[in-house]
C-alpha cells in the first residue's frame, strides 16, 4: 500500500529552475518528521532509493524521469531559522529554508560570512551539499555541523572536519538527507555595512549572469586557476544551440532553456561545449550540475 502523501508519477519539470524533466516514480513532500519516517519505511519495504530535492536549481532531470522516491523538502517544518540565544554568531537553519532568506536575515543582523552567496537560488540543504558559493569560497566556511538522516533513515551529525567541504563538493553524498545546518558566522558588524556588501555581491552577479533565465547556474566547474566560462567563450560557444537549449550570450557557462528544451537537448549541447573547449584549449571540463535519471550521452560529458 502506498502511504498517504506519497504520490505516483509526479512531473518534476516545474520543480526545477531549468523547467525540464520527466516524472518521479514516487514523490513525497513530508510535512513533519513523522511523515518523513513513512517515506523511509516505504522506501525500505519497496527497496527504492530516496532522492532529495531542494530548490532544483542545480539539477537536470532526465526526460525519462527518475525511478525511486523523490522527496522534496519544502515544508516550513524543515525551514526554520533559529538564532542561538546563548551565542550571537550561531544559528540553526532548517534545510528547506531558502538561501536568499538566510542571506537577507544574516545581513539585517550584521552577521558576516554568507553575503558572497547573495543571488544564488535554492535551499540551504542544497547549498551545503554543493558547497555553493563563488569561484573561491563556499557556504562550507561557515558550516559548523550538519544534522541529517543516512540512507537507512538513521540520524547523523557531521562536524566541519567530517563534512570535508571542497570546491563545489562535500562529504554529503546521494542517499543522505540534510535536515539542518549549524552555521557559525565569521563576525558581527554594523548591519548597514553587511547589507551593502550583500547588495554589491547580488548586483555583480546580476550584471555577469543570466539570472532571470531558466538555467541551473554554471554547467561546468572551473578547472584549477581558470574560468570555465572564459574558456567556453573563447572557444566560441556563446549562442550554440540544440533544440530549445542555448548557451547564454551573457555567460558562456550557462545553458538556458529558451522554451521547450528537453534534457537530451541540454546534454547534447553540454557535450558539444565540452568538446569545443577540449579542442581549443586541451582542457577537459567537469560537469557541476547534477543529473538525475538516465540520459544517453552522459559518457560524452565525463559522467
Ligand atoms: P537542488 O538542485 O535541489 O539539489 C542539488 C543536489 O543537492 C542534488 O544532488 C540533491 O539531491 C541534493 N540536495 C538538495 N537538498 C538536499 C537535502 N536537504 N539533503 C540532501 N541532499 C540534498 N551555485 C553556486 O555555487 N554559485 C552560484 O553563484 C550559483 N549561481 C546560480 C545562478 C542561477 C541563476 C542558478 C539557476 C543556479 C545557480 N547556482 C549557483 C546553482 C544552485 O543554485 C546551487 O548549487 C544551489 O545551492 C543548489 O541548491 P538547491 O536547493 O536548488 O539544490
Ligand atoms: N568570462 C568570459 N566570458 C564568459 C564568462 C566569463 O570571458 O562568458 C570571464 C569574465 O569576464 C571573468 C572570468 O571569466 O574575467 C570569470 O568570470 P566570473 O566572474 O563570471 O566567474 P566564473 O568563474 O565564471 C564563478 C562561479 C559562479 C559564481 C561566480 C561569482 C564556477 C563554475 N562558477 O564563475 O558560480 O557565481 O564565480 O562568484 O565556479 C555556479 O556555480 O553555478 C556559478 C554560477
Amino acid at each position: 500500500m502506498i502511504p498517504r502523501r506519497i504520490a505516483r508519477n509526479r512531473i518534476l519539470a516545474p520543480l526545477t529552475t531549468y523547467g525540464i524533466g520527466g516524472e518521479a516514480q514516487f514523490f513525497a513532500e513530508p510535512a513533519s518528521m513523522e511523515e518523513m519516517a513513512w517515506v523511509y519505511s516505504f522506501a525500505r519495504i519497496e527497496g527504492l532509493p530516496v532522492h532529495v530535492l531542494g530548490g532544483g536549481s542545480n539539477l537536470l532531470v532526465a526526460d525519462s524521469g527518475v525511478s525511486g522516491i523523490v522527496m522534496r523538502l519544502d515544508s516550513s517544518a524543515f525551514g526554520g531559522i533559529e538564532p542561538d540565544p546563548a551565542h550571537p554568531l550561531i544559528w540553526r537553519v532548517g534545510a528547506a529554508a531558502t538561501l536568499a532568506s538566510v542571506v537577507e536575515k544574516a545581513a539585517r543582523a550584521g552577521l558576516a560570512g554568507i553575503e558572497c552567496l547573495a543571488g544564488i537560488p535554492g535551499r540551504i540543504g542544497g547549498a551545503a551539499v554543493m558547497n555553493a558559493g563563488g569561484a573561491e569560497t563556499g557556504i562550507g566556511r561557515i558550516v559548523a555541523a550538519v544534522q541529517g538522516l543516512d540512507a537507512s533513515g538513521k540520524p547523523f551529525v557531521m562536524d566541519a572536519a567530517a563534512l570535508r567541504f571542497g570546491y563545489r563538493s562535500s562529504a554529503l553524498t546521494p542517499g543522505m538527507t540534510v535536515l539542518s545546518l549549524t552555521l557559525c558566522f565569521l563576525g558581527q558588524e554594523d548591519p548597514a555595512v553587511v547589507i551593502d556588501r550583500t547588495r554589491s555581491f547580488r548586483e555583480r552577479k546580476r550584471a555577469a549572469q543570466p539570472m532571470g533565465a531558466h538555467s541551473a547556474g554554471c554547467v561546468f566547474k572551473n578547472p584549477a586557476g581558470r574560468s570555465a566560462g572564459a574558456l567556453l567563450d573563447a572557444a566560441g560557444c556563446k549562442g550554440m544551440r540544440e533544440g530549445g537549449a542555448e548557451v547564454s550570450a551573457v555567460h558562456a557557462n550557462f545553458i538556458v532553456n529558451t522554451g521547450g528544451a528537453s534534457s537530451a537537448d541540454v546534454v547534447r549541447l553540454a557535450a558539444r561545449m565540452r568538446e569545443a573547449v577540449r579542442a581549443a584549449h586541451g582542457v577537459s571540463l567537469e560537469p557541476e550540475i547534477r543529473i538525475w535519471g538516465d540520459e544517453p550521452g552522459l559518457k560524452e560529458l565525463g559522467m
